[in-house]
């Protein structure tokens, strides 16, 4: 079987340094707001060319207090994307503020700036773009449009950590940018971890705040905040991987490179990115009709997935939002489509080739029972 990912052989290559952090950890005893916090909050900083790095416990709550920081509240508006994770949606709604969605662009299935004008209304907030898969958005005409009309820009950078357009790291681009470090992403924690970077020192500050009950100091609150602490175990345990993630980010874009070369004969869209951007590929995803058909005869010999097959707009939990199918049929469409192939640094030349072929053949078996096969 063709994994997924495999996260044992990124962890086998690196057990010694993360057992001496364990241990340095137990042995110090500061299990929160400690060393390992700050020492990892400067490495991120620096890697994503940021002037702060606020640590948490989950990308979620990175969202959340983003959008606290940038002073998001109940009646707002936020324009932001329907084909991500559910936790873009839900942290606006933490807020109390109301999630506009627009469609995707159907080349980078991310956020459409061409679209988002038309959805500015006098109770527009902020723009919440998500690279999804690992490959930005594009930031340059949604930093215009902000900009132009006054809007702060959180960037979900959730699954982007190392990504780059026109020179600048994702989360750098906008006001804030939100990472998550859940054990799958690019740079995963060994548990649940997020953060979020900002160029401003008062966003900065006032993260911190928050992700600490809202103190200014020891049982001062100066203001209703969260528990949303990392946790100085995974602090320790991302400081030894976050030197990696160079390395790993670029056999990630190798194999890429690789699916790309063998998937250009088969009747499958995949991504494009141009020659200036960087994606990282968190996921690497086609798009085929009859995906989940396609899915299951590559089973189980390839393990594969779909990120997401059920756009946010249309997920039961979010019929709130007040939006039907029909609304974005390019995020729709690309939903019904989208099939995630196994990626991982260290994936083999073999397995990607055996998965490629195991693709086409996936593909022609479907077409022969739909009676189209060429
Ligand atoms: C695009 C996106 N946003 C937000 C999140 C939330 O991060 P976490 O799972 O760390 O809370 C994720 C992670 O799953 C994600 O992929």
């Amino acid at each position: 079987m063709i994994p997924f990912l495999d996260l044992k052989a990124q962890h086998a290559e690196l057990e010694p340094q993360l057992m001496r952090a364990a241990q340095r950890v137990i042995g110090r005893a500061q299990f929160t707001l400690g060393p390992e916090t700050q020492v990892f909050e400067a490495a991120l900083a620096e890697f994503c060319g940021a002037r702060h790095a606020v640590a948490v416990n989950t990308g979620t709550s990175a969202l959340h207090l983003a959008l606290l920081a940038a002073g998001v509240g109940p009646g707002d508006e936020v324009i932001t994307t329907p084909a991500t994770f559910v936790a873009t949606i839900a942290a606006i709604q933490y807020v109390g503020a109301i999630p506009r969605l627009v469609d995707i662009d159907p080349d980078t299935w991310t956020l459409d700036p061409a679209r988002i004008e038309t959805a500015i209304t006098p109770r527009s907030r902020a723009i919440l773009p998500v690279h999804l898969h690992g490959r930005m958005a594009d930031m340059t005409a949604i930093m215009n449009t902000a900009r132009a009309h006054g809007l702060v820009v959180i960037e979900d950078a959730a699954q982007a950590l190392g990504a780059s357009a026109d020179g600048l790291r994702a989360g750098a681009h906008g006001d804030l940018g939100c990472f998550s470090f859940y054990p799958g992403k690019n740079l995963g924690a060994c548990g649940e971890g997020g953060a979020v970077v900002t160029n401003h020192p008062e966003f900065d500050e006032r993260l911190r705040r928050l992700r600490d009950w809202g103190q200014s100091r020891k049982y001062l609150h100066a203001e209703k905040g969260f528990n949303y602490r990392m946790d100085e175990l995974q602090a320790a345990f991302l400081s030894v991987k976050l030197p990696h993630l160079e390395r790993w980010n670029h056999a990630r874009r190798v194999a890429a490179a690789r699916y790309d070369r063998l998937l250009r004969g088969l009747r499958v869209a995949h991504p494009a990115p141009a020659e200036d951007e960087r994606h990282v590929y968190h996921v690497y995803a086609v798009r085929v009709r009859d995906r989940d058909a396609v899915r299951g005869r590559m089973a189980p010999a390839i393990a594969t997935n779909a990120h997401y097959p059920i756009p946010v707009h249309l997920q039961p939990a979010f019929a709130d939002l007040g939006y039907r199918r029909g609304d974005f049929p390019i995020a729709e469409a690309f939903c019904d489509e989208t099939l995630s192939l196994p990626m991982f640094p260290g994936i083999g030349d073999d397995q990607i080739d055996v998965v490629c072929r195991r693709l086409g053949e996936a593909i022609q078996q479907t077409l022969i029972i739909a009676g189209e096969a060429a």
